[in-house]
């Protein structure tokens, strides 16, 4: 964990761990269902289509999220004081941030957090641009493996904003323990505002992760692609497919890229046998009611203190105490 200049630009990035990220795919191409990590998706050109997705009509959580942000704003940011820590897991390009940073009347600390040194930088020059008298901490770190902020910063009241449902990408149980790694990161005082996508009828959540132009194929399908191109793997493209489906008792959508044929793939040397209609599950999102991630919330030590909506009820916004 490290902060870096609010003006600088560098091309580092703590999360091009090209070893990792062998070793990885290896092991989940090794498994009787194959698999791959969903956080490899986010390469230069993944990162392209997943900004792409947010704004496709059939992906309605980006849009909906914000616009429950802009509802309910001036309560969400109501009892900052100056000196409060805001700080953001994973902001990438802190958007959605401004929603809530457009509000605030009191002289506080932005501490956006993210593995990607480029994006933090570019946020920070943004937003020092559009709001002169903010202060922002840029910290180059993988949040899920902090253990707490830099000492120069503890003891302030800290709220922490996780948006965009990234929590669905967890499984439950390791949802609950990352909600519980943010209490001890932002203290006994600590508050969260997080965004939860909700369970809905299967053809609409369907539809968002198999949508009409193809970008959330060409988005899941990268991931070979990288593979080819980081690790001298053998993928041929043209005989996988995307495909999402709704898993009703898991409570998730899951993403797989499914072999067309019978085939076999090298990767760093190894040799991964598919046959015909097998597939690489590459992600889950897990879809919540209310209830189920309040109570999620409660198992983790928080108290959920209020909830928005939208008026149809895709998305929702809590704020734990
Ligand atoms: C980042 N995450 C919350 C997205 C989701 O909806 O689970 C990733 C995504 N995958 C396909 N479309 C969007």
């Amino acid at each position: 964990m490290r902060y870096i200049p609010t003006l600088e630009r560098s091309q580092t990035d703590v999360s091009k761990a090209d070893g990792e990220f062998a070793n990885a795919v290896i092991e989940g191409l090794s498994r009787v269902q194959k698999e791959l990590p969903c956080r490899y998706f986010y390469d230069a050109r993944g990162s392209l289509l997943f900004e792409e997705i947010t704004r496709l009509p059939e992906y309605y959580p980006t849009r909906t999220e914000a616009q429950i942000l802009s509802v309910a704003a001036s309560d969400l940011v109501a009892d900052f004081s100056d000196g409060d820590l805001f700080v953001e897991f994973g902001s990438g390009s802190s958007l959605k941030t401004e929603i809530l940073l457009d509000r605030v009347e009191t002289k506080i600390v932005y501490v956006p957090i993210d593995v990607s040194e480029t994006a933090l930088a570019d946020a920070a020059v943004r937003l020092a641009m559009r709001y002169p008298s903010l202060d922002v901490r840029p910290l180059v770190a993988n949040f899920s493996e902090m253990k707490g902020l830099p000492r120069d910063l503890s003891g302030r009241r800290a709220v922490g904003f996780f948006p965009g449902s990234t929590i669905g990408n967890l499984a439950p149980v390791e949802a609950e323990g990352l909600l519980a790694g943010f209490k001890r990161i932002l203290g006994k005082d600590g508050r969260l505002i997080i965004g939860v996508d909700l369970k809905k009828d299967e053809r609409t959540l369907t539809r968002a992760y198999d949508d009409e132009a193809g970008v959330t194929a060409a988005f899941n399908l990268n991931l070979l692609s990288r593979i080819n191109r980081e690790l001298g793997g053998t993928f041929d493209l043209r005989s996988f497919h995307h495909r999402a489906i709704y898993n009703s008792d898991a409570g998730r959508i899951e993403m797989h890229v499914v072999s067309d044929r019978k085939q076999d793939v090298r990767v760093c040397g190894q040799v991964f046998h598919f046959s015909d209609g097998e597939s690489i599950h590459t992600e889950n999102s897990y879809k919540y009611t209310i209830v189920e991630f309040s109570d999620l919330a409660v198992r983790a030590g928080w108290r959920p203190e209020r909830v928005w909506t939208d008026t149809d009820n895709r998305f929702s916004v809590h704020h734990l105490v």
